[in-house]
């Protein structure tokens, strides 16, 4: 596996931006206003998803991240043609897959997770697949038990080699009933992605509900699927035996919409986030407000901003959708160490999430983990002696450190506490969040930020 210094240059660099350091110097209020595009989490999916349709698919809003680029490079080693029109569209045309060049696969792989994602369309289409070690976010475990059962469900064979995992469907792939023990964002896409074609109907059990993933049912119901969803998790597919390409506006990105906002609030600012909806966002609004922070609807877009007076503090427990989802937590910590009295915030997704907070200690925060689950139901990590629960105590003020980004979203938390913080931070290997902020630098550069950036 690649250093994080590896993952971070390689990310930067795919999307233009060769410095691996930025210092600021923090204490100025973030204000003005940038525009989101598609969400990371749905468009690298719906680029996948094109692999399906016999003729091409045209996919808008689609962000200059470096997690796209990865996708792109898994496509074209697959024979799947991809162009950009215009600024933020692709065009992805898969009329020439005809074999993967499976010795450079793990070259393109990146530290994505998406790979994973290319099982059922490949075995679809050619048969066969091959699925490099995967990268993602250091951020736990992140086992891939769920999809390789449900990938059995539906007939394929799976064999796990050095290099990787090479997997087969001798007799076809065909509808199952699968139950998920957890409501993986992952393995539902897997689910979605290969049962639409399989032979017959699949009832999954236990499906995670996200707003990405209704937007990928959206682009697969356009493509040609029958698929429906019931209200207590449950998603039937029935598999059709050809599907076309679709032409599909991306839902916007709602985790960047929160960290914009969670930087709002701990810069004492005011940020227009254009292209952000209420409904998709509605838990994160009630904290926010909870919190202290405050925002205004607007048709194109919501206005976050702190309203003055003091934050007060939440507990929080981060859950799968509709609940507060893992990737706000990480920006809002940063908010909630200016909070008056305990903050908690119980991680239930992922059991390491909290490896960011080290750094806003560093930099003066009051920040306790614990192995316990705190303010919330007993949840998957609860006796496993991971640090899953934080206690913050504040308010506290944030002084100048030098940080290095451990992940996207912690990375995005050191870049809002080194914007509050007085003084000059320095903070490195921010190439990791070009992985899933587009154009940062200059969405910091335009709500007024103080920075150098340093190759
Ligand atoms: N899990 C298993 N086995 C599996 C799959 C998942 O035990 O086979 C566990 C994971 O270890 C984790 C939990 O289930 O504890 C949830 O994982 P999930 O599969 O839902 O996450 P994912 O699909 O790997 C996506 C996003 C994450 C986001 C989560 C939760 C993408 C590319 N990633 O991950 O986004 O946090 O869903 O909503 O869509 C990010 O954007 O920074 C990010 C990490």
């Amino acid at each position: 596996m690649n250093t994080l210094l590896e993952d971070a240059q390689a990310a930067g660099a795919s999307v233009g931006l060769t410095a691996d350091r930025i210092t600021i110097n923090g204490g100025k209020p973030l204000v003005g206003r940038i525009e989101l595009k598609g969400a990371k989490n749905l468009v690298t999916k719906a680029m996948v998803a094109s692999l399906l349709g016999e003729t091409p698919s045209e996919l808008r809003s689609v962000p200059e991240i470096s997690d796209v680029r990865v996708v792109k490079g898994l496509l074209e080693v697959h024979g799947v043609k991809v162009s950009s029109v215009g600024a933020d569209t692709l065009m992805l045309d898969p009329s020439n897959v005809e074999s993967a060049h499976f010795e450079v696969i793990d070259a393109y792989a990146g530290s994505s997770r998406i790979p994973i994602l290319f099982c059922g369309p490949l075995l679809h289409r050619l048969g066969e697949a091959f699925i490099p070690d995967l990268g993602g976010c250091r951020i736990g475990d992140r086992p891939i038990d769920f999809h390789l059962e449900s990938l059995r469900r539906f007939g394929a064979v799976v064999d796990k080699q050095p290099q990787g995992i090479r997997l087969t469907a001798p007799n076809g792939l065909k509808g199952a009933k699968i139950e998920l023990a957890y409501p993986s964002v992952g393995a539902t896409e897997q689910v979605l992605l290969t049962a639409v074609r399989a032979e017959g109907t699949t009832e999954l059990r236990g499906a995670a509900v996200e707003p990405e993933i209704m937007d990928l049912i959206n682009i697969l119901q356009k493509m040609g699927a029958i698929i429906s969803v019931d209200t207590d998790r449950v998603i039937r597919i029935e598999g059709v035996e050809r599907l076309e390409g679709y032409k599909h506006t991306a839902l916007f990105d709602r985790n960047e919409a929160a960290s914009w906002a969670a930087a709002a609030l701990a810069t004492n600012g005011d940020i227009f986030v254009g292209g952000a909806r209420q409904s998709e966002m509605l838990t994160f609004l009630n904290v926010f407000r909870k919190v202290g922070g405050a925002f205004e609807i607007q048709d194109d877009g919501i206005r976050f901003f702190h309203p003055g007076g003091k934050l007060k503090p939440v507990i929080i427990e981060t859950d799968v959708h509709p609940g507060f989802m893992t990737d706000w937590q990480q920006p809002l910590v940063v908010a909630l160490t200016k909070a008056e009295g305990v903050s908690i915030v119980h991680e239930t997704v992922y059991e390491q999430r909290f490896g960011f907070t080290d750094a806003l200690v560093d930099m003066g925060a009051q920040i306790q983990l614990h192995r316990e689950c705190l303010g919330g139901a007993e949840c998957r990590f609860g006796q496993r002696n991971f640090n899953h629960s934080a206690v913050i105590v504040g308010p506290t003020e944030l002084h100048a450190a030098d940080v290095v980004v451990p992940d996207l979203r912690g990375g995005f938390s050191h870049l809002i506490a080194a914007l509050s913080a007085d003084g000059a931070s320095t903070v490195s290997n921010v190439g990791i969040i070009a992985r899933g902020y587009e154009n940062f630098i200059e969405k910091l550069r335009a709500l007024g930020a103080d920075f150098v950036l340093e190759a």
